[in-house]
């Protein structure tokens, strides 16, 4: 079995058109779903949408809460760990995390960030030492998906991505792989181009993906041969 975190991050959503990058992480996850089928491993889902499921900021009353004693804690406070303890099991918890960020004001929609403030705990998802903090993510897979309006990638103006690839280099997640859609707004050939590019590099991703259901379906060989 394989788990899959799906976290995306568009406004666009009900009663407008779907956001590209939820569109994109959509095929992304069906493609997903087609490879896991044709190697007989069963993908467990989680998705989670940040643009619908509110995430808190942190705040003095979160902060307050995670420092007080786990038994000294008020029912509210013990509710505030519980859901930033909830969405990091789940991250724990997957083999591959599907993570759409479009691009709003030159970086992340503020929920995803929000997402990584919770997610990321000194002593729970990486820890610090004496040569730097060290993730403690290990064996994930992450396939981001970026889209924006303009064109910025790795340029001056995008803040998507490095500060993706280091927020969650932190936690120990640098096995990444991304699918850009750039230049959606800048007219009708730009947007077909960009998403064209898009389609064809998430076939090219698929197509490297494919060992990720290989590795498990050769260990559940193994099993089954011990047994
Ligand atoms: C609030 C907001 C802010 C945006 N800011 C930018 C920006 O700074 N740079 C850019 O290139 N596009 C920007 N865009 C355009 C989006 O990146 C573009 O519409 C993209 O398709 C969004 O992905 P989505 O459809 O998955 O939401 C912005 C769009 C919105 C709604």
């Amino acid at each position: 079995m394989k788990k899959v975190l799906k976290i995306t991050s568009s406004v666009f959503n009900a009663g407008t058109e779907t956001g590209v990058s939820t569109q994109l992480s959509n095929g992304l996850l069906a493609g997903l779903r087609e490879l896991a089928n044709e190697t007989g491993v069963q993908l467990d889902v989680v998705e989670r949408d940040l643009a619908l499921t509110a995430i808190p900021h942190l705040d003095p009353a979160w902060i307050q809460a995670l420092t007080t004693q786990k038994q000294e804690r008020t029912a509210e406070q013990v509710a505030m760990v519980q859901f930033s303890d909830t969405l990091i099991a789940e991250v724990q918890a997957a083999d591959i995390l599907l993570i759409a960020a479009p691009m709003y004001n030159f970086t992340v929609p503020s929920t995803l960030k929000a997402w990584i403030d919770h997610i990321a705990r000194a002593g729970v998802t990486f820890k610090y030492t004496e040569y730097g903090p060290v993730g403690l993510l290990e064996n994930k897979k992450v396939f981001l998906i970026v889209t924006s309006g303009g064109q910025h990638e790795e340029g001056v103006t995008d803040f998507v991505r490095p500060y993706l690839k280091t927020a969650l280099g932190l936690l120990g997640l640098k096995d990444i792989e991304i699918i850009s859609a750039s230049g959606l707004n800048l007219g009708a050939g730009p947007r077909a181009n960009a998403l064209l590019e898009a389609e064809q590099a998430t076939a090219a991703v698929l197509a490297g993906a494919a060992g990720l259901f290989a590795d498990n379906e050769s260990a559940e060989q193994l099993q089954g041969g011990a047994a």
